[in-house]
């Protein structure tokens, strides 16, 4: 597969660390010295769905396809106002794509939901099964925070990124792992409780809940094993990466990655700082930063990793 557009999308409204200490118990100290994090951007008066189809809109535009050149939709998805009908197919309507032979489906592999579905991109294509696809990671992680807990409210943002690929030999190496640990990252939503037990009208929605250390040394550990073997098993070294785009999660797990592989600054971009953690959108928001900054040019070598709840980490090589 090779990607031939991006795009991406914020929700208009920014919240800094500040505004959240006024009604949380905590500090704009505490959370930039434990996370890195400034501002997030939070769904307010927009649609979650709308914001999808702008990043997917802005990705078919850079491509040159038109809407009926797209022959699968994917979208990756952990938490958003719908539960059906799947974000893809909403996204289809919106952009005009008429269908039928346009198959749409949703994958949630949390974080690591934008690596999975590239890996999965690169299956349809090469089986030929699509020609090209619209891929969209958007998330609403907002709605999983309980806003008088300052434990997760702090970390979390929305946004949307979207690429298009298309057939081609891009691809260079990539590795997806998942190992059963269901109690690190948890959210449920209210379908365990049916109303006829739990009475009509009681909210049992609960929270996101995270076992946060433990998710950080995970991380820390597994992506610094896996980006080093990976780079080995595909004939190269660090020096031949020209841009790491880690998942956003934490500035500090992202130094200590950094610090691991002895990588300088430049080519470890983050975005955590303004964007906070914005789940499996968090790739394509820095690949489609820096795409459009043009520091992010045809050619160069590109190392995604994430990391997420499941626990599943993904990591990929590819030339853009
Ligand atoms: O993509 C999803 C993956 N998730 C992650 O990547 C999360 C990974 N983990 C982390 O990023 C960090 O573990 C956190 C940022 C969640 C927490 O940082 P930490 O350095 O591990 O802090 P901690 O949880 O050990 O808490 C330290 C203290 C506690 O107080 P005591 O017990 O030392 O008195 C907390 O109650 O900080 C307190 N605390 C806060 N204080 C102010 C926890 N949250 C806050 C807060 N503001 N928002």
């Amino acid at each position: 597969m090779r990607i031939i557009g991006t795009g991406s999308a914020l929700p208009k409204k920014i919240v800094s660390n500040d505004m959240l200490s006024e009604f949380l118990d905590t500090s704009d100290e505490w959370i930039t010295a434990r996370t890195g994090i400034k501002t997030r951007h939070i769904i307010t008066e927009e649609r979650f769905e709308e914001l999808a189809t702008e990043a997917a809109g802005r990705a078919l535009d850079a491509s040159g396809l038109s809407p009926d050149d797209i022959d699968y939709i994917i979208c990756s998805n952990v938490s958003n106002l719908y539960i059906t009908p799947h974000l893809s197919s909403l996204i289809q309507g919106n952009l005009g794509i008429k269908g039928p032979n346009c198959p749409t489906m949703d994958v949630n592999a949390a974080c690591v939901g934008f690596v999975h579905s590239l890996d999965l991109c690169d299956a349809l294509l090469s089986t030929g099964r699509a020609r090209n696809i619209l891929l969209v990671a958007a998330e609403e992680c907002t709605r999983f925070c309980d806003w008088n807990d300052r434990n997760c409210t702090v970390l979390f943002g929305d946004g949307a990124g979207a690429v298009v690929v298309t057939r081609g030999d891009n691809l260079l190496a990539s590795r997806l792992t998942s190992v059963p640990m269901p109690d690190v990252i948890v959210y449920k939503n209210p379908m365990e409780a049916t109303p006829y037990e739990s009475g009509e009208g009681i909210d049992t929605r609960q929270p996101l809940v995270m076992k946060g250390r433990e998710v950080f040394r995970m991380a820390v550990t597994s992506a610094s094993r896996d980006i080093n073997r990976m780079v080995a098993d595909a004939g190269l070294t660090l020096a031949d990466i020209d841009h790491f785009l880690l998942h956003q999660a934490n500035l500090r797990i992202n130094e200590a990655i950094r610090d691991n592989l002895k990588v300088p600054e430049e080519r470890f971009p983050t975005n955590v700082q303004r964007f906070g953690n914005t789940s499996s959108a968090s790739i394509p928001l820095l690949l489609d930063e820096g795409v459009r900054e043009g520091r992010i040019k045809r050619g160069d070598t590109l190392l995604l990793s994430a990391f997420g709840a499941g626990f599943v980490t993904g990591t990929m090589i590819l030339k853009y």
